[in-house]
């Protein structure tokens, strides 16, 4: 995908209200009409000048970090290997104790919150490694996903069935048999379930080829379209740079660049350093 042919970059239709969904919540690729914004200026989610390490005593990993997203878009962070990317979104997600900086959803201060409070809050994670049940089945995977919820799932069952199709046909096979690219569609789908508000996803395309990439970029485009943020690491920088609203550079857990994902793309040092040139 190179910036000219991309069909996102410049209208990729999540700027049209009339298909997003009111709160986030609800059906996952339907396409319902309602407000998206909250307060104007505070982004939907925010880890805000986020400093602090794993463990009690271990060393600060991130320094001062902040990333945030918006309704409607697709924040994406990207960085060298060991930047603290994974550190960060664990650090958004409650998993990881901060010294300083907060957490905001909504508005609301959840720096608190752990991180099963998070999800019934409406934060879905599909974190980097470990995101399926591998002896479960697809169908079972989807069923755990939607763990928090006491009312019928069916209906959100069958919309992450439109999304990802592969996945109806392989829901009773071990969830482990399947590639690459299947099983990064079920760990999304099970993130699903919960009807987040919000969806974060820790390197959804590692390990996939550049066409299973494609694919997948294009599903969470889906996704964002129908105004669920999506706030996502990713190691393909050029690529996700092309469908972010927003990029995030991180180096040695601290904000090195920050832009649309246009501007960094044609930033030069971001270029150089990051991007091959
Ligand atoms: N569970 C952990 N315990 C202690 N240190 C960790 C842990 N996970 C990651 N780190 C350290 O945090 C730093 C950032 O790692 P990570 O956030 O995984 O980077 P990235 O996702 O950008 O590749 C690295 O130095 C790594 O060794
Ligand atoms: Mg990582």
């Amino acid at each position: 995908m190179s910036g000219s042919d991309n069909p996102y970059q410049d209208d990729r239709g999540n700027k049209d209200r009339s298909i997003t969904n009111p709160d986030g919540v609800g059906e996952i690729p339907s396409k319902t009409s309602g407000k998206t914004s909250p307060a104007e200026g505070s982004p939907f989610l925010i880890g805000e000048n986020m400093t602090g390490g794993y463990g009690k005593g271990g060393p600060d990993i991130l320094h001062n970090c902040t990333i945030a997203v918006n309704p409607g878009e697709i924040a994406v962070i990207v960085g060298p290997n060991g930047a603290g990317k994974s550190t960060a979104m664990k650090a958004v997600f409650g998993m990881l104790d901060l010294r300083e900086g907060h957490v905001l959803l909504d508005g609301e201060d959840i720096t608190a919150l752990s991180p099963q409070d998070r999800v019934a809050k409406g934060m879905g994670f599909v974190p980097q490694n470990n995101n399926i049940f591998t002896s479960m089945t697809v169908e079972e995977n989807l069923e755990m996903g939607a763990f928090i919820r006491t009312d019928d799932f069916s209906d959100t069952m069958a919309q992450v069935y439109d999304l990802f199709p592969i996945l109806k046909e392989k829901r009773r096979q071990a969830a482990g048999e399947l590639s690459g690219g299947q099983r990064q569609q079920v760990a999304v789908g099970r993130a699903l379930m919960t009807r987040p508000k919000v969806l974060m996803l820790d390197e959804p395309t590692a390990g996939v080829s550049p066409i299973v990439m494609d694919e997948l970029f294009d599903r969470i485009i889906e996704v964002a379209r129908t105004g669920l943020p999506v706030l996502m690491v990713e190691q393909n920088a050029r690529q996700a740079l092309e469908i972010a609203d927003k990029g995030y550079v991180l180096v040695q857990g601290a904000n090195a660049h920050t832009g649309t994902g246009k501007e960094l793309l044609a930033d030069p040092e971001v270029r150089a350093s990051f991007l091959g040139g």
